[in-house]
């Protein structure tokens, strides 16, 4: 065996998976302000960027050859209302943002999250009643949302929601409205993690959902059919691309997914696993940029065509060099 591993050219040579800028999409947080930055304590290296900022940082990831970004606000606390109606304002921060960057890079793919809890004061992704997220409800509020971001000029669509049905929703919804061209990333299988804590303390939706947790929408750690019904049930809607979420300890899940449907399949390396890693980096217990490569490897190997990584500017770097 080691006859194969005996130098770099027969490594690189007998390498089953690689990979490339072509694989990263870079998730960005987006604040009010001009020329401003704000570091996120949970999230060593990451800031939440101004909209010039951002139209900035989007072009350094363009030039680095990165496909794409997503854009996630940081919604100012006064507008944050129970049923979320920031969310369908056509000129809140996300449509702000996606319209700044399209205008100096149209050559850069612009992902936007449909889901209400960077809008909601209690931090829930839907509308809320009686102490239940109602689904149909919601489902309507999403194809406005969607409809709104598609118009700022995002090119695709990304429903973390979990609600049922919304894919083929926000589908007809965009289709109805000629956005045919819009496409839809679809969260389906998205897990009831604590792996998302950074990423409610860098969107400021932590305080707002307090104690509650996602448990009646997002999905149950320990299945792995249900996850994949929710893929059929996204790809049978309309879904072009179908996403996992967490990712490193999801790994089985992307594998399965691949597998079956063989459609593209994304995964989300999520802010509690860039923490993790650069936590430990930074207290020198790991060695940051093998650990980060190795990391995305194992997402290759998994089967996944491509990775939401907080790292993506740095990991296109390293690879580069
Ligand atoms: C919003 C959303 C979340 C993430 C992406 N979109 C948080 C959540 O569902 O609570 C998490 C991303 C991350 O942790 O990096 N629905």
């Amino acid at each position: 065996m080691r006859r194969n591993r005996s130098a770099d050219w027969v490594r690189r040579l007998t390498s089953e998976s690689c990979l490339s800028t072509n694989d990263l999409i870079w998730p960005m947080f987006v604040q009010e302000g001009y020329s401003e930055h704000t570091p996120v304590p949970s999230m060593p290296g990451v800031e939440r960027l101004s909209i010039d900022l951002a139209v900035e940082a989007t072009g350094q990831a363009k030039a680095l050859g990165i496909p794409a970004v997503a854009i996630f606000p940081v919604t100012p606390p006064e507008l944050k209302t129970p049923d979320g109606k920031e969310a369908t304002n056509s000129d809140n921060l996300v449509c702000r943002t996606v319209r700044a960057i399209k205008e100096r890079h149209d050559d850069i793919g612009v992902i936007c999250d449909v889901a209400l809890d960077p809008y909601t004061t209690h931090g829930q992704d839907g509308i809320v009643r009686n102490g239940k997220i109602v689904n149909d409800e919601t489902v309507e509020v999403l194809c406005q949302q969607a409809f709104i971001q598609a118009t700022a000029g995002c090119d695709i669509i990304a429903p973390s929601d979990m609600m049922d049905g919304r894919i083929g929703a926000i589908r007809a919804a965009l289709d109805a409205e000629n956005l045919q061209d819009v496409g839809l990333l679809a969260y389906s299988a998205k897990y009831a993690s604590a792996f998302y804590g950074p990423f409610r303390d860098a969107v400021g939706s932590a305080q707002n959902l307090g104690t509650a947790d996602k448990r009646t929408y997002q999905m149950n750690p320990a299945n792995t059919d249900e996850a994949m019904r929710e893929v059929e049930l996204d790809i049978a809607e309309g879904a072009d691309m179908v996403m996992v979420k967490p990712g490193m300890p999801y790994l089985d899940i992307v594998r399965r997914v691949k597998e079956t449907f063989g459609v593209p399949t994304f995964a989300y390396q999520v802010s509690g696993e860039y923490a993790m890693l650069r936590g430990a980096a930074d207290q020198g217990w790991l060695d940051w940029d093998k650990v980060i490569l190795e990391s995305l490897v194992s997402f290759k190997r998994a089967g996944a065509d491509g990775v939401l990584t907080y790292a993506a500017l740095e990991i296109a770097k390293l690879l580069r060099a």
